[in-house]
């Protein structure tokens, strides 16, 4: 059984799911955590996904009540089916109900994307890992750092590298997304001539000072090419809160809805720049080579900053023209996609997860 909710966990998902069913049956859950066409179906129908079989519609709340919702939902299906084994991706309140579910079924927990840590504990993520970590028997890493961070949390015996599965996406839909996606032409933009943004952590778009400086970050950004800002449902809700929602434009900030995975994948590959919270953003703009501004002060995916495509800029706006000069030109070859697995992640979690289950 493998347990959904969110966007990024749709992209992790269809790099496994094609994988996992040559091997097994997968029953497929969306939690409902993320209910927007955009945010959810959009990604289904792109990213060649089959439909969940079961929906729990939990939908928005407090992370109590997301949790709680996903708990109560999730374990009389858990306990009805009886899976082998129960997948769950990410950091997110979707993959933590999937974890206490069935850990407390006892039924196997598998974790991709397990020992990533930005030693923030004030990051609702941040939580979320290290309790699905504690709690998952067959941990499947991204990268060699998160193999190390288990390994200093004594749980590396039950840790595997695989590469990135969001990787393989990334290397797998880019071409379809140059091929398919019309992006550029319904945003009236020239390859090269523009700056890609999105903010959604409530670290930076809860607090009204922190989200204005957002704003002064992609302003700066501005100065240097005009910025796409596909605006994410909470960071539109607190724009708006803060009456700077209108003011864009005139910054040069073009706010846009949020994108389906081809049009953004579409609109990254082709940028100047990428300006994120995002992580699966930094990891994109990498495989890209395109550079990267990373509006936090630490970043799971260290290999994007350790090869010189990401900068850590904080909310420090006086940052931004400095770090744009620095960083590379983007379509120089970054290097190797090898890092992130080179697109093989799919295939390898689902060989683990068999070979572990034997
Ligand atoms: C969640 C994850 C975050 C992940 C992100 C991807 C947690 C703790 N956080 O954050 O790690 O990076 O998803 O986007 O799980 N909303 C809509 N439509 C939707 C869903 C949400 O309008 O389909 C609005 C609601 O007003 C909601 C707000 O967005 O209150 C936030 O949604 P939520 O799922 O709570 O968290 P995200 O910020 O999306």
């Amino acid at each position: 059984m493998t347990v959904v909710g969110n966007r990024p966990q749709f992209v992790k998902a269809a790099a496994v799911s094609a994988h996992l069913r040559e091997r097994a049956d997968e029953v497929l859950v969306h939690t409902g955590q993320h209910y927007d066409p955009e945010l959810s179906d959009v990604f289904f129908e792109q990213l060649e996904m089959p439909s969940p079989d079961h929906e729990l519609g939990v939908g928005s709340g407090s992370h109590a009540e997301q949790t709680a919702g996903i708990l109560t939902q999730l374990e009389p299906l858990v306990s009805d089916l009886g899976p082998d084994a129960l997948l769950v991706y990410g950091d997110t309140n979707s993959t933590l109900g999937g974890a206490l579910v069935a850990a407390k079924g006892a039924i196997p927990l598998v974790h991709v994307e397990a020992g990533m840590r930005s030693g923030d504990r004030t990051m609702p993520e941040e939580i979320n890992r290290l309790v699905v970590d504690s709690l998952g028997g067959l941990l499947l890493c991204s990268t060699e750092r998160a193999l190390r961070n288990l390994r200093d949390e004594g749980r590396a015996e039950q840790a595997v590298v695989t590469g990135d599965v969001m990787a393989d996406i990334a290397l797998a839909f880019g071409p379809l997304a140059d091929e398919r996606s019309d992006v550029l032409e319904r945003l009236d933009l020239e390859a090269r001539e523009f700056s890609v943004a999105t903010a959604h952590r409530p670290g930076n778009v809860d607090d009204p000072g922190r989200l204005r400086l957002v704003v002064e970050v992609l302003a700066q950004a501005a100065a240097d090419a005009p910025v796409v800002f596909p605006v994410h449902p909470r960071t539109r809700s607190r724009l708006d809160q803060i009456g700077a929602l209108d003011g864009l434009a005139a910054r040069g900030i073009t706010p846009v809805e949020p994108l389906g995975y081809l049009d953004l994948t579409r609109l990254v590959r082709v940028a100047r720049s990428v300006i994120t919270d995002s992580g699966g953003l930094q990891k994109e703009a990498f495989l890209a080579s395109v550079p990267c501004l990373t509006m936090r002060e630490e970043t799971e995916w260290v290999e994007t900053v350790e090869s010189g495509w990401n900068r850590l800029i904080g909310l420090r706006p006086e940052e931004v023209e400095g770090a744009l000069a620095d960083l590379p030109t983007p379509g120089e070859t970054s290097p190797a996609a090898e890092l992130y697995g080179g697109g093989r992640a799919g295939e390898l979690v689902a060989a683990a997860i068999a070979g572990w289950l034997a």
